[in-house]
């Protein structure tokens, strides 16, 4: 299994490592194949790589077959951790599918899970698993199932302590003013009650927002009407929620698998240096045209409940 450039009309990165990662921050979305971009990349300094990749099967751009996306995902993950910085983070946003054909056939398809395991042996540190809740999932036929509502969102990291501020991306407490000022002038401290096993309730609501949780509640972005063309764009809301918790002001946040630009157009909306390589050309254009104008195009892309 080897990266190689795609010949042909495509452009190839730079030779110079640092001349490469300079081009992708200064043109937003790069048009390219990540393949020959990623090992471009200068070692150990990207903050965030933060994605949401062809899935399995599923669109014309992908027609990667479940059974073979590891092997397929495997060399730019391996990419992606040399030129990943020890406090540095990889977020992968993927989908569950229906196995179409084989022994699976009718089958949730496990090739997400072996995803995880096979990154784990690479080396990569698997942190968490966020779960993108959709509230506006589309209603369709999925056989003895429930429509599909939610995808996973994997954070691998490279180092044992990666960047990760809380409290950038904490919400507002969901009890009421007056119990928090209530609570404040408690002073017993600790202690096990129904509501908190052993917290030390005095502190509860110190912290100026309540952890999220894992679950993390995005609406889809259908905005295909306002001039975006990308078939799959993710919500702002979901890119910015990782964003900020993932990677410091000023930090280098690259997608890969940029599409129609979200992770760019976010990164640097909250100060980051963004950069992203796309395929398509026709997809790269349109990124860095919305990029250039920032399309607030996400009308209900902020997570509920998670204010920016
Ligand atoms: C699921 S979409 C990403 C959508 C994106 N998050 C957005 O908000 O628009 C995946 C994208 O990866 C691109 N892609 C696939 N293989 C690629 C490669 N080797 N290098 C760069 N881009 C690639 C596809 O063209 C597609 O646009």
């Amino acid at each position: 299994m080897h990266l190689h450039a795609v010949p042909g009309r495509m452009p190839a990165p730079p030779s110079e490592p640092a001349e490469t990662l300079r081009q992708l921050i200064a043109e937003g979305v790069t048009w390219g194949d990540s393949t020959a971009w990623l090992p471009q990349l200068p070692p150990k300094s990207v903050d965030l790589f933060f994605t949401s990749p062809p899935y399995a099967d599923q669109r014309a751009y992908s027609r990667i077959h479940p059974d073979r996306y590891v092997e397929w995902f495997l060399p730019y993950a391996r990419a992606m951790y040399d030129a990943t910085s020890d406090t540095g983070s990889l977020v992968i946003n993927i989908k569950n599918r229906v196995a179409k054909s084989g022994p699976l056939r009718g089958q949730r398809h496990p090739y997400v899970f072996q995803l995880v395991l096979a990154l784990q042996n690479m080396g990569w540190r698997w942190v968490e698993e966020y779960i993108w809740q959709k509230p506006n999932a589309i209603p369709g036929k999925f056989g003895p199932r429930t429509k599909d509502a939610f995808e996973h969102v994997f954070h691998f990291a490279r180092g044992q302590k990666p960047y990760f501020d809380l409290d950038a991306v904490r919400v507002p407490y969901k009890t009421t003013a007056d119990e928090i000022a209530r609570r404040k002038l408690d002073t017993n401290g600790r202690r096990t009650t129904e509501a908190g096993f052993g917290r030390d309730r005095v502190t509860t609501y110190r912290h100026g927002g309540a952890d999220p949780g894992n679950v993390i509640a995005v609406s889809q972005t259908y905005n295909q009407h306002r001039g975006v063309a990308h078939t799959a764009p993710m919500p702002e809301g979901l890119a910015e929620f990782f964003i900020k918790a993932l990677s410091p002001e000023g930090g280098v946040v690259i997608d890969p698998f940029a599409g129609g630009g979200t992770t760019s157009v976010v990164a640097r909306r909250h100060g980051r240096q963004a950069g992203g390589v796309e395929l398509h050309e026709e997809f790269a254009i349109e990124a860095r045209r919305r990029i250039a104008a920032d399309i607030a195009d996400d009308i209900p892309g902020h997570a509920v409940g998670f204010s920016a």
